[in-house]
């Protein structure tokens, strides 16, 4: 699949069947997300693989999206480096970077994915760096989850809109 084609075709899948994925692939999307650019490649984060995702379960009051990812084979927790970089501050744009190469990727092998945001401060944040045992200077970013898709959506129309370009200045 070509990248344009991978990035019209991703969609929040929020309906996932059983199903395994191979290693290789888990292996693939973990890949991509560790190739995304990062500010002066310091790449503040650590990944933190669930492929049990039933140890969600007891967040799921705090996160409802959590009841989506029960069947899937791989979920990625982005946990940022608050160390790194400290003073630049380019952690959450470097975990987005992370995020999307890993859905694309997903969806370029034929996988569903969906991101569940973390608010900042959050029980579900606070619940997550419990569960997972997070050090301190560590904070959970992003959750992204993967696995076979249980929906089919056709590829959506464009939503570029032309009134937010704004050629040489605003
Ligand atoms: C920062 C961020 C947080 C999101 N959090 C959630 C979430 O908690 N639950 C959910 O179902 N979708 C979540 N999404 C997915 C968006 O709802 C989705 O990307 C948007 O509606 C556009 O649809 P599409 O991804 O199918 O193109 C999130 C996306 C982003 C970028």
């Amino acid at each position: 699949m070509e990248t344009l084609k991978a990035i019209a075709s991703r969609f929040s899948c929020r309906k996932f069947v059983k199903g395994t994925m191979k290693e290789e692939d888990k292996r693939a999307i973990l890949e991509a997300g560790m190739s995304a650019p990062s500010a002066m490649n310091r790449r503040p984060y650590d990944l933190i693989v669930i492929e049990d995702p039933e140890v969600l379960r007891p967040l799921e009051g705090s996160k409802p999206t959590l009841g989506l990812f029960y069947d899937n084979p791989l979920s990625v927790l982005i946990v940022v480096d608050e160390e790194k970089n400290p003073k630049m501050e380019f952690q959450e744009q470097d975990a987005a970077a992370v995020a999307e190469n890993m859905l694309l990727a997903a969806t370029d092998l034929g996988y569903g994915s969906l991101w569940a945001g973390i608010t900042e401060k959050s029980d579900f944040q606070a619940g997550l760096a419990k569960i997972f045992g997070i050090p301190a200077g560590h904070r959970p970013a992003i959750l992204l989850s993967f696995g076979i898709k249980g929906e089919h959506k056709e590829e959506r129309p464009s939503r570029y809109e032309e009134a937010k370009i704004h050629h040489g200045r605003w």
